[in-house]
């Protein structure tokens, strides 16, 4: 397994509220990772982590070391750190202007103005995340007119306008049809290959059918989350070690 992040130690508090504790995992490269827990158990926080987006949250606390390829994140301009690991969230956004414009934004803001270069970021974005047939017709319309499935690859080709390395989907297909959850499925499969990800889900058939590992968090009694159990999703859905794994998988709590 050649791993692309490391957690280390990890603990996160919003005011004096500890929110995440003692987190070590690595995260494998090239593969899914699901993450699953009950509400509240600091699933999107600790996506948070990887992008760096909680210290826009005012009072929030980080301590511990978070790794990419043998770089802390501590040291890492965000911003430049956010165009690396891309965050696709659970309702689809889309920017006021066209489709062309939703996806060149990343890439407008580190500076490529050349049309032509964008148009043909635009369109290997659009691809990877394929869209580009559907819409190549309309990329000058607005993208307000999409359907939610639509709306999400779109949100997927503007983390991709940026070459991302890591990408982060925080349930991101809860708010889709079926068909559009399958084809974002289908997705993240090809993905992987590029990219690493890491994927929140409440849908347990949904993690077992698209992750190569699982993690497990869960609230203690005290109030702070923890990793329960990590490892190769197969042995966490079919022969979990802890007694909880088993009771949330299937679905005797949370
Ligand atoms: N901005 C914030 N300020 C204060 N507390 C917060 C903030 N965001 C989250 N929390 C708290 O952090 C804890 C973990 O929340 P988080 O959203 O990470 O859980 P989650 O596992 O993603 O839950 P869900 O499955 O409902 O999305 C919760 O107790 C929540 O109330
Ligand atoms: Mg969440």
């Amino acid at each position: 397994m050649n791993p692309k992040i490391e957690v280390n130690d990890l603990n996160l508090w919003f005011g004096r509220v500890h929110i995440l504790q003692d987190i070590d995992i690595i995260i494998p490269a090239n593969q899914v990772t699901a993450v699953i827990g009950p509400s509240g158990s600091g699933k999107s926080s600790l996506l948070r982590c990887f992008d760096r987006t909680n210290e826009l949250i005012t009072r929030t606390k980080t301590t511990g070391h978070i790794v990419i390829d043998g770089r802390d994140l501590a040291f890492e301009d965000p911003l430049d750190l956010r165009s690396r690991v891309g965050m696709i969230f659970q309702q689809p956004a889309s920017l006021p202007g066209s489709i062309y414009e939703n996806v060149a934004v990343g890439p407008r803001l580190f500076g490529i103005r050349d049309r032509r270069k964008l148009d043909v970021i635009v369109e290997e974005s659009l691809t990877r995340a394929a869209l580009f047939n559907e819409l190549k017709d309309r990329l000058k319309k607005s993208a307000g007119a999409l359907s939610g499935g639509q709306k999400q690859r779109m949100a997927i080709a503007r983390a991709l306008a940026l070459n991302p390395e890591v990408l982060l989907f925080d349930e991101a297909t809860s708010a889709l049809d079926p068909i559009s959850t399958q084809r974002v499925e289908d997705l993240i499969d090809k993905l992987k290959s590029t990219t690493t990800i890491i994927m929140v889900s409440h849908n347990m058939q949904q993690a077992a059918r698209v992750s190569d590992h699982t993690l497990f968090m869960n609230v203690e009694e005290d109030g702070a989350a923890r990793v329960v159990e990590f490892g190769p999703t197969d042995k966490i859905f079919t022969n979990p070690e802890d007694e909880k794994t088993e009771r949330y998988i299937t679905g005797r709590f949370g």
